[in-house]
């Protein structure tokens, strides 16, 4: 965006993260820095235990940085804030709650309370196609349901980042296909600054417009790819050549690294 003052939304400054286990330090992350701007979509790539979640705790505020630092609005994260918002790796419900009441707890967060809280849950919930499971308690849902109230509740919570950890990793390939052009659709109106682990290179293409690859352990940041496909972006845009050349590209450095782990 040559010309083009863009806010920064989330710095990530030089991360270093340990891990003290019962086998010694483990370096999760080591020398991590990322600048994400107002309005980008990021996903992030690269092998199981690489540190991808770690590194989203950190941001979320869950987890403290060994050192280094991530910055919000310019202001250091020191724990979690109504401004990031988490869909979890392993979704996160509330079990005592309904699926409707779980959704309504985002709401009630930000002051939405009563009939409209009630009617816009079920908004949100009908965008995953939960409506008919409202007044279900979690336990009664499969895996992949469970995770649709997990994304229903991040996208009724409405924070200025999302941050998304695997959110479609349970789901069968329709669905995670339907969520997916629901997030683009979303994106592509709102332009919410979020930031999406996946293990899924065609996903990380098709929404973002950078994908981050990550090394083996210690993770590192060892790549960042420019997506340059124009929006509006639909399922057909997976079969166009730049899309699968940019696959190519992607999933041979992934690959690399899943190498890396198995050696
Ligand atoms: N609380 C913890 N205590 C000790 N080690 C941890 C802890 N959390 C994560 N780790 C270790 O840190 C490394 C990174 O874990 P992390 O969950 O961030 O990986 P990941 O990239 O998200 O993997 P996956 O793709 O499988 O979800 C792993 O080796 C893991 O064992
Ligand atoms: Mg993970």
């Amino acid at each position: 965006m040559a010309g083009e003052a863009r806010d920064l939304k989330l710095k990530i400054d030089n991360v270093r993260k340990v891990f003290h286990t019962r086998s010694g330090e483990m370096v999760a992350l080591n020398g991590v820095s990322l600048d994400i701007y107002e309005n980008e979509f990021i996903c992030v790539v690269g092998p199981s235990g690489c540190g991808k979640s770690t590194l989203l705790n950190i941001i979320a505020g869950l987890t403290d940085a060994t050192s280094g630092a991530v910055y919000c609005n310019g202001k250091a994260v020191t724990g979690t804030g109504t401004d990031r918002g988490v869909v979890f790796q392993q979704y996160a419900l509330f079990p005592w709650l309904t699926v409707k009441k779980n959704v309504m707890f985002a709401l009630e967060m930000k002051g939405i309370k009563g009939k409209q809280a009630q009617e816009l849950a079920m908004q949100y919930l009908a965008k995953v196609d939960l409506e008919k499971f409202a007044d279900h308690y979690p336990k009664e849902l499969s895996g992949g349901m469970k995770q649709r109230v997990a994304i229903a509740r991040a996208y009724a919570a409405d924070p200025e980042v999302l941050l998304m950890d695997e959110p479609f990793g349970a789901l069968d390939a329709q669905t995670r296909t339907q969520l997916q052009s629901e997030l683009l659709e979303t994106w592509e109106r709102d332009r919410k600054t979020c930031f999406f682990i996946t293990h899924d290179v065609d996903e990380a293409i098709i929404l973002s417009q950078r994908v981050v690859i990550m090394s083996a352990r210690p993770g590192r940041i060892k790549d960042i790819i420019d997506i340059d496909i124009p929006y509006p972006r639909t399922q057909e845009t997976k079969m166009t050549p730049r899309f699968l050349e940019l696959k190519n590209r992607i999933w041979s450095q992934v690959y690399q690294e899943y190498l890396e782990v198995r050696k």
